[in-house]
């Protein structure tokens, strides 16, 4: 039979993509999202591009009674659990939301998989909780610490799964660390769908590329790095979604066969490469002959100088690594962005 995965946060950006990859793998998926910052429109297009429709609740992680009719409809083997909100601006202006949202969501979905002993947790981590690393490449041994409300929400969870590990070694919980992840479905049917103007340098980019935004601000052109840009480890998110597929190979081979432990063990997803905001803006343009005007503008307050990870852990345990160019990233992007100028309305 085939295994039974819980996706909180299905319908969102990583999410989707991640249950094409999913149901490619052979796992079943019920989707559990309260879209909030996700559409309908997602999971109807991922069905249509896995030719079978998903299963979807709306409901929402803080609510327990919700929660625990999923559980009792469905034997899950364990949860993906993505649900969670990611504007780190507006969690500094909006801080108990935040917390209230992604820590104690967790907390409540953490207890209803406890009561239906459903142990096994793949958690949408973070490189932000590194803050700003003393070393590069980042590896997981790495200090952490964060100075907004968002990030200090995922080292919480952390904290949180450590000592859930270690109260009870029947929990299996690998939290993955994202670098940045960019780019779409190469069908250009599903990708990132930002609800205002975006926080984040690609979905900018490529809303300047088709017209929408006039011109992007490059935050600081004055940093150590090799063109004085921020430096940043961009993932392709089908490359994500692959690493969860290999976490969740990793938990069964270890849990169902292996019948070992696996505790709490943080794991980075990137691509172990650096790449400027300059080198970024002038790939998308060589790669998809889209002009993107830019300025320079002072540094956003927050920012680090360079972040990009060390990928050697989830090699050696998982097998994964990441494949796809920045070119790639880039030709992805604006496939989904061109096919769809407004997202999914
Ligand atoms: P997203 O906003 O597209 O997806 C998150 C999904 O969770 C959305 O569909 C939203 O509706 C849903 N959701 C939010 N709160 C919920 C709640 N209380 N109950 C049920 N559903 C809820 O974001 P994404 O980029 O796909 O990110 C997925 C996860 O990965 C998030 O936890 C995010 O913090 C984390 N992450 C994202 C990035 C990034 O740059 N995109 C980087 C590192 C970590
Ligand atoms: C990348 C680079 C900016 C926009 C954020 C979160 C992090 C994680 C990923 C969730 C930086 C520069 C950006 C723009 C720019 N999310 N930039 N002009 O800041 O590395 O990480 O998303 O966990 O927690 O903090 O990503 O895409 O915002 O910025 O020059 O309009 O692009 O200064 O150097 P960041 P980003």
């Amino acid at each position: 039979m085939k295994s039974k995965i819980l996706v909180t946060g299905g319908a969102g950006y990583i999410g989707s993509h991640t249950c094409i990859a999913l149901h490619q793998a052979g796992y079943a998926i019920v989707v559990y999202d309260n879209l909030s910052n996700s559409s309908r429109e997602a999971i109807n297009r991922v069905s249509h591009l896995i030719g079978t429709p998903i299963e979807f609740v709306k409901g929402d992680i803080r609510d327990a009674k919700a929660l625990r009719q999923v559980f009792d409809a469905h034997q899950f083997f364990g949860v993906i659990h993505f649900a969670g909100l990611k504007a780190v601006g507006e969690s500094v202006a909006k801080p108990l939301l935040y917390y209230n949202n992604n820590v104690s969501g967790t907390i409540t979905l953490l207890e209803v998989m406890a009561e239906y002993d459903v142990k096994n947790l793949v958690f949408s981590s973070s490189a932000t909780v590194y803050g700003d690393p003393e070393t590069l490449p980042i590896d997981e041994t790495a200090p952490r610490s964060c100075t907004n409300p968002y990030g200090q929400s995922k080292l919480t969870v952390e904290h949180i799964l450590e000592d859930l590990a270690v109260s009870d070694a029947s929990w299996n919980l690998i939290p993955l660390r994202y670098f940045n992840p960019v780019g779409a479905h190469p069908s250009g049917q599903i990708g990132e769908d930002p609800n205002d103007i975006p926080n984040n340098l690609m979905p900018y980019i490529s809303q300047v590329a088709v017209g929408k935004l006039e011109k992007l601000s490059i935050f600081g052109n004055d940093y150590p790095t090799v063109d004085g840009t921020g430096v940043r480890d961009f993932i392709h998110v089908t490359d994500l979604a692959a690493g969860h597929v290999a976490a969740l190979n990793y938990l069964q081979q270890q849990v169902k066969v292996e019948q070992s432990a696996v505790g709490f063990l943080p794991i980075n997803l990137g691509t172990g490469t650096g790449t400027s905001v300059l080198e970024l803006v002038n790939a998308f343009t060589d790669t998809t002959g889209q002009p993107v005007p830019y300025q320079f503008v002072a540094r956003r307050a927050g920012d680090i100088a360079s972040c990009y990870a060390s990928a050697d852990k989830a090699k050696v345990l998982l097998g994964w690594q990441a494949k796809l160019s920045v070119a790639e990233m880039c030709a992805d992007t604006w496939r989904w962005q061109s096919m769809n100028p407004n997202g999914y309305k």
